[in-house]
């Protein structure tokens, strides 16, 4: 397994660009099983779970192909519908099969995710959708096996706001017989960019990027090109490393990020002491002489994301002050803490709310990356700590990070990758 080893207290400056979405590209994917044929997505980040997703949709018949960073999918020879939990337990987001497959062919077997790093992360919202639209769904074995001649349209409210739940019932409907409303649906950009690709291979929703969807099934769908969104967290995480361990005085430039969904970070980063010139495609961000404390709670969007709670912990681990982190859509997804803890920063976790007292410095040490966002908060921890910091078992990072090493060395970071020995 590899790690990073990173040389604190480097500033960084120049400028990154950011990749394509890995949370719209994980629904973008499945989405071509609803039409035979080629499809061509631009800007697919090269990661794990995009691999991963590769893996499990080729099992099933499809044929991907790279060149830079354009997935070519032919979907024409799709000859499996079941998603195998040794595919299932490596990425949760493999359930997203469930909705195109019932759709397009009726009938669906998919391994139940298992848990993850922190916690049990049901999916009885995608049960419950797919009943609704008529499928008869058996829970048995640890599988979801999904049936239906064709699906009928009908009314769904959520009754938590859920971004897998409403990317499974939007493929779903979209084959079905007559309309289905959601109501509550995730507002999410990956969602909204899953609804626009849809909208591109024939299908007719209404309400994209509101959480009321109108869908009016059709009988048949085709295939479709499609550019994938800049991935937001990525761009959150680069803003952090700025503010974190940026040259003060000087910009750091997040290219080739959408600002608009971005604005609950860069309004906070804002209120923390740091400049921020907001562009097209762009934000540049200047961090000033110290951090202030700022609270944090996370929402659904366009509130502050879950996926960048781990990130601002790490900033507010060196505030001038305390602050407190809540957060309301996982109550568990605090593991980066013992770890801040052990490069000396000062935080206590109590249910969902993490209360941070910042402190003047932190030094390096060893330390485990347990899922991908905690992964991400020990880098830029380590960024600004004293000292040496590695970070273990980073093939965390992998799955939502291209080459994020690379990107931050050309910032001026130390950091590097080593392999292969038993950590
Ligand atoms: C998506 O996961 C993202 N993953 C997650 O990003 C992200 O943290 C999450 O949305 C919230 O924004 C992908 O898009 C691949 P949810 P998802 O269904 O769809 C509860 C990352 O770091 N819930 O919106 O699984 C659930 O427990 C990953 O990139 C149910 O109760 O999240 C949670 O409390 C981590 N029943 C809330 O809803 C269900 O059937 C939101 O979950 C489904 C969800």
């Amino acid at each position: 397994m590899d790690k990073f080893v990173i040389n604190g207290g480097k500033e960084l400056s120049g400028t990154v660009r950011i990749s394509g979405a890995k949370n719209a590209s994980l629904a973008l994917m499945p989405a071509t099983l609803l039409a035979p044929g080629q499809y061509r997505l631009h800007n697919t980040p090269g990661l794990r779970d995009v691999a991963t997703m590769s893996r499990l949709l080729e099992t099933m018949g499809l044929r991907f192909r790279r060149e830079d960073n354009t997935l070519s999918v032919d979907s024409s020879d799709v000859r499996r519908y079941e998603a195998p939990y040794e595919h299932v337990k490596k990425m949760r987001a493999s359930i997203y099969v469930l909705g195109p497959l019932l759709g397009r062919y009726g009938y669906a077997h998919v391994s139940l995710p298992g848990g993850c790093a922190w916690g049990p992360r049901p999916v009885n919202l995608h049960i419950e959708g797919m009943r609704k639209l008529g499928a008869q769904v058996e829970l048995e074995g640890g599988y979801v096996t999904a049936k239906a001649k064709r699906l009928k349209g009908a009314r769904i409210v959520f009754d938590v706001s859920s971004v897998g739940a409403t990317g499974n019932v939007l493929m779903a409907a979209v084959l079905a017989e007559g309309t289905t409303v959601i109501d509550n649906a995730a507002m999410e950009p990956e969602i909204a960019a899953l609804g626009e690709f849809l909208v591109r291979m024939g299908a007719k929703i209404s309400g994209i990027g509101t959480n009321h969807l109108e869908i009016e099934g059709v009988d048949a769908l085709h295939p479709a090109d499609f550019t994938t969104i800049p991935d937001r967290i990525e761009a959150g995480t680069f803003l952090v490393a700025a503010a974190i361990a940026g040259k003060k005085g000087t910009a750091i430039r997040v290219q080739n990020c959408d600002p608009s969904h971005l604005s609950a970070v860069t309004t906070k980063l804002e209120d923390a002491g740091v400049m921020l010139r907001v562009g097209k495609d762009f934000v540049e961000i200047e961090p000033l002489k110290e951090i202030l404390p700022v609270n944090v709670t996370t929402s659904i969007y366009s509130g502050f994301p879950t996926d960048m709670q781990a990130q601002w912990i790490a900033l507010m681990s060196l505030a001038r002050g305390t602050s407190m982190v809540t957060d309301t859509i996982y109550a568990d997804r605090f593991m980066h803490v013992p770890e801040l803890n052990r490069l000396g920063a000062n935080i206590t976790v109590k249910g969902n709310v993490a209360t941070v007292v910042g402190v003047k410095k932190l030094a390096g040490a060893k330390v485990m990356s347990t899922d991908l966002r905690a992964s991400a908060s020990l880098i830029l921890a380590g960024l600004a700590a004293e000292g040496t910091t590695e970070v273990l078992r980073v093939y965390h990072l992998d799955r939502g990070y291209e080459r994020i090493e690379k990107k931050l060395a050309l910032l001026g970071a130390d950091i590097s990758r080593v392999s292969g020995e038993e950590f």
